[in-house]
Formats: C-alpha cells, sequence, structure tokens
C-alpha cells in the first residue's frame, strides 16, 4: 500500500498494553512488526516475518535471559536490532529490519523509516506534566479508513446520534475553534438529560458526569484528540489515539488521566472511566464500520469546518 501520511509521528501503542517478555504484534501502513518489553522496560521492534522461512514472529516467544524474541516455526532467535542470535558466533549484522521507536512518557512513538516531518506533539508532554496515567481503554482496529475515522473526532454533531444514548445528549454546542496549523482547540458544551438508575448502576461514572459539560478539545493532527473535562471529583483527560493499519483499518485506543482525583475515588471510579471510554470508542467503530461508501455530502451541519479543516490538512500532506 500508499503509505499515508509519511513522516507523521504514529503514537503505536503505550507500554503498559505490551506486557513484559511478550511478543505483540502491530500493523502500521501495510508493515507487521513484533513489537516487546523486557523486564527492564527496554522495547524492541523488528519487521514480523522471520527471514527464514517468514512465520510470523509474533506467534513466537521472547527468551527472558537474552531478551531476543524466537521465531515459532524453527525457534531462531533475533534481537531487538534484528540480528540472529547464536550461541557459537556473535553475527553482529541485523538481517531483518528493526522499527525506530521513540520513548517518551511510556508511550511509543515511531515514524516508520520516514524522514519526521512533524515533532512529537508537546501536548502529551504537557498532560504528562499536569495528569496521572490511569490506564488504557478502548483498545481497537476499525474497519474504516484512516481519514473517515480521524473525521469522526472533528465531528461536531456526531455526538447527538452516535454518543446519543449512553450520556443521553440532548445538545451539543461548539464555543471556540482556533487552528493553528496542525494543531487545534475546541470548546464545546454538551447538555445532557439524566441516566436511568439501571445505567448508573451499570456504569457508575454516569452519575458523576455534570448535566452541563464544558470540554476542551486539543487536537495535535494526525494522531491526538484529547478531550479534556471537569467531574465533581476531579479533572479527567481522554486522549483518542488513531494510526493507519492498513488502507482500510485504522487502530485505536484511548489513554485515559485524571488529576486532582483523592485516591479513594480513583479507585472507585477507575474501571468505570474506562469501560465508559471503551463504550465511546465502541460507538465510535459501529458508526465507522455501516457507512456506506462516502459521496459530496447534500447537507452542511453547523462547525462542520472542524471536520473539513482536518481533512485539507490530511488531503495537502
Ligand atoms: S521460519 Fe523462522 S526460524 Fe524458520
Ligand atoms: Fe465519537
Amino acid at each position: 500500500m500508499q503509505p499515508i501520511l509519511p513522516g507523521a509521528p504514529w503514537l503505536i501503542a503505550h507500554k503498559s498494553m505490551l506486557g513484559v517478555n511478550k511478543p505483540n504484534k502491530i500493523t502500521l501502513n501495510g508493515q507487521d512488526y513484533v513489537i516487546w518489553q523486557n523486564s527492564k522496560g527496554e522495547v524492541f521492534a523488528i519487521d514480523n516475518i522471520c527471514p527464514h522461512l517468514q512465520a510470523p514472529l509474533s506467534n513466537g516467544w521472547v527468551c527472558q535471559e537474552r531478551g531476543t524474541i524466537t521465531c515459532p516455526f524453527h525457534a531462531l532467535e533475533f534481537d531487538g536490532k534484528g540480528r540472529l542470535h547464536r550461541t557459537e558466533e556473535k553475527d553482529t549484522q541485523p538481517i531483518t529490519k528493526s522499527l525506530e521507536l521513540i520513548i517518551s512518557n511510556d508511550c511509543i512513538w515511531t515514524y516508520a523509516g520516514f524522514e519526521a516531518r512533524l515533532p512529537i506533539p508537546d501536548l502529551h508532554q504537557s498532560i504528562n506534566n499536569e495528569y496521572e496515567f490511569i490506564g488504557v481503554a478502548g483498545e481497537k482496529s476499525i474497519q474504516g479508513d484512516f481519514l473517515t475515522t480521524l473525521m469522526v473526532n472533528y465531528d461536531y454533531n456526531h455526538q447527538n446520534g452516535t454518543h446519543k444514548d449512553l450520556f443521553r445528549i440532548t445538545s451539543c454546542k461548539v464555543s471556540s475553534f482556533e487552528e493553528n496549523g496542525y494543531y487545534a482547540k475546541v470548546a464545546q458544551e454538551i447538555l445532557r438529560a439524566d441516566n436511568t438508575l439501571g445505567e448508573i448502576i451499570k456504569n457508575p461514572a454516569l452519575g458523576i458526569i455534570p448535566k452541563v459539560m464544558n470540554n476542551t478539545l486539543e487536537y495535535a493532527f494526525p494522531s491526538t484528540t484529547a478531550l479534556f473535562a471537569k467531574s465533581p471529583i476531579g479533572n479527567v483527560a481522554q486522549v483518542h489515539i488513531l494510526y493507519p493499519e492498513t488502507e482500510n483499518r485504522t487502530k485505536t485506543f484511548v489513554l485515559f488521566y485524571a488529576k486532582d482525583i483523592n485516591p479513594v475515588m480513583k479507585l472507585l471510579f477507575k474501571n468505570s472511566f474506562l469501560q465508559a471510554a471503551g463504550k465511546i470508542i465502541e460507538q465510535d467503530t459501529e458508526t465507522v464500520e455501516n457507512l456506506y461508501p462516502r459521496q459530496k455530502p447534500k447537507i452542511r451541519l453547523p462547525y462542520e469546518e472542524i471536520m473539513f479543516y482536518a481533512e485539507k490538512l490530511y488531503s495537502n500532506w
């Protein structure tokens, strides 16, 4: 495939998603990689195709002492630089490609071998300076192309349909939209009706989400949409990540952060917050996966310029 947005920094995983000494497969722009973290917390990624007889290395296992990935077919071992491991001799030349990673605040970024066209967004650093990481939610591979999936995050009308049920949204207004190149900021006011007791019992976070929500959203195109919201128990940042797996598959997950939440509340609400974030992703996924092929829209809704701003960045890349 033609790589999508080559030179963009992609956030492919948070360290907490990888486990320890466990192979994981990731796909970025049509290429499969095996990625693993050793017990020291170092992370490596190499081409997932074994250079011997092309077995998927991600089906193999990690050797704890040597830190190598072992192929499931004939058990050859490779280190994080793509070098074959041999006991008798030191083979120093890589025989398979490794993926260059940049790790920052436990987030794993890569340019996948392309020359960087944008820096890793400051947004992540500023969130990490202020907030505490709570967990990852909603990890999903969406059957949908990158642009369609991305545009949903810049769409200030889909709350009324896609997310109506869970949050009982009655109105959504944008009070400001500032764009600065690849960065943008939106202030949003959402009004919602009461959830039923049954809904609150199933998901206690719904009981503390205010009826009037004044949220801020910050965008770092193309990887990141961060939603900042206030709740009576503290502030949260829900950071939506996207990257293109293939032409018609897009990976997403949410990094959830909180600040000024007391430890008891955090313990009580942690799972509930993550569950709500996961539900949002499910609803967006369902929308994207059920769309018919795109045509020129015959109707315009308010605030759609925000969505078209993202589309323009994409097509002018
Ligand atoms: S295919 Fe990987 S070791 Fe043979
Ligand atoms: Fe959404």
